[in-house]
């Protein structure tokens, strides 16, 4: 019987491992240059945790998740996003607030897979709590932006919205409710019930009509209360100080329920109808709806695979891991080779030999095979004279060096490459 991978669901095997592994080690990098330490929360929680949060009218809790009932009948569900788990996290551990977290895994949606969309697929995160000021949204939007960038992906755009808060919003909502409610006829039957419990996620629809006449409907951010509008304009002077290009997407209003004033999105132009590479914002509101103390929130998630898709044409290459495949010419120099190999992983060069006894024709094709850069080399000869040939099986060049020098030059390789 033949085994496939469930539907939506991928596997990342070399070299595509290799880049996904560079991804997140450029994601770390820039999320602690900005004072983020990682966080990690189980990929399942309780289901209440995001229906509470995530929202009930977004698609992500009403037709999404992947919830089920364990053994003991508790109702679980695998993590869709992040946030909810993390705001969960820091409430029930009691961290001290403000505090900068990061989180790097896993997340499941049951939605339709297509190019940039899977049912399994990998956020990058960033979420501080506790800071309050327009400075953070802008921060936090530029670290997108920078690490994209060291991505060497180019054609993204950082669009920025903001929605509101709970002094404003309401009326806006019924602004908003009275426009639809007009027009109700021509919208699509979703968006009728939409209009009825958030008419926020009208904006969400791709329907060409309901967007068209969306196109004319009063907008979140020509209907803000005199604080967030402030506090929008802080955001877009941070934002230019800071030399961020940003476009203001006035429709924009994030798929899930908890965010407040800022909301913002990365979009590709290269990757397909997929085109969010990540998307955050603000929710000021969502730690207190946990039951935790009023706690003002910013962060995003980012797709990993979409920003590897987007990073594909301008990658840099991916450094190889420099592996050193050790060579005995014959079963005399295995024990030399053996202690040359603990020697090089001693040094930190990643180093490989075979136990098979297989003939060296066979060991280089074992080396080539595992992606090694070199081979080291040990025949009599060498072993006689404490030498080691060196083959570079890129440049197919080879050269004879004392066994001092062999370990000093490759750790030293190693050493620039992870730098
Ligand atoms: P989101 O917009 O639902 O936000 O997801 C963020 C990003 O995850 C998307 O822009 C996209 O790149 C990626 N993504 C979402 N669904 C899929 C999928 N099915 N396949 C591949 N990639 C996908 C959130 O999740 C919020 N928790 C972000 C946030 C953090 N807001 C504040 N803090």
């Amino acid at each position: 019987m033949k085994h496939t991978r469930p539907k939506g669901t991928r596997d990342f095997l070399p070299p595509e491992s290799a880049r996904k592994q560079r991804a997140e080690a450029v994601f770390r990098r820039c999320a602690e240059l900005y004072g983020f330490q990682e966080a990690v929360t189980p990929t399942f929680e309780h289901t209440e945790v995001f229906v509470k949060s995530s929202g009930v009218t977004s698609d992500v809790v009403t037709k999404e998740m992947y919830t089920f009932k364990d053994r003991s009948e508790r109702e679980l569900t695998l993590r869709p996003e992040g946030t909810p788990g993390l705001v969960r996290a820091i409430l029930e551990n009691g961290l001290r607030i403000p505090c900068r977290l990061y989180y790097v895994g896993p997340m499941f949606r049951y939605n339709r897979p297509q190019k940039g969309r899977y049912r399994e697929f990998y956020q990058l995160g960033v979420e501080s709590f506790g800071e309050a000021g327009p400075e953070v949204d802008a921060e936090v939007i530029a670290l997108g932006a920078e690490f994209f960038g060291a991505l060497g992906i180019r054609d993204c755009e950082t669009q920025v919205n903001s929605i509101g808060c709970r002094a404003c919003r309401p009326q806006y909502h019924e602004q908003l409710k009275r426009f639809l409610t007009e027009r109700s006829s021509e919208l699509c039957p979703e968006c009728r019930t939409r209009m009825e419990q958030n008419p926020l996620r009208t904006f969400d629809c791709k329907n060409e009509t309901c967007q068209a006449i969306l196109g004319n409907a009063p907008k979140p951010k020509d209907n803000l209360c005199s604080a967030c509008a402030e506090h929008f304009q802080a955001v877009l002077a941070a934002l230019r100080a800071r030399d961020v290009k940003f476009a203001l997407n006035d429709r924009m209003v994030r798929g899930l329920d908890y965010y407040s004033r800022t909301a913002f999105e990365y979009i590709s132009r290269t990757i397909g109808a997929q085109d969010s590479l990540g998307g955050g914002g603000r929710y000021d509101y969502l730690v207190e709806d946990f039951g935790g103390p009023a706690t003002p929130a910013v962060g995003f998630a980012l797709g990993e695979e979409r920003a590897l898709l987007a990073a594909e044409q301008s990658d840099k290459p991916v450094v190889s891991r420099r592996l050193v495949f050790v060579i005995a010419m014959s079963d005399g120099e295995r024990a030399a080779a053996g202690e040359l190999l603990a020697e090089l992983r001693k040094a930190g060069v990643p180093a490989q030999m075979d136990y098979d006894h297989r003939k060296p024709k066979a060991q280089f094709r074992s080396a080539d095979n595992a992606g090694a850069q070199y081979c080291a080399i040990l025949g009599e000869r060498e072993l006689a004279q404490g030498l080691v040939s060196l083959k570079d099986l890129t440049t197919g060049e080879q050269q004879e060096l004392k066994r001092t020098e062999l370990l000093a030059r490759l750790a030293g390789q190693q050493m620039a490459d992870s730098r």
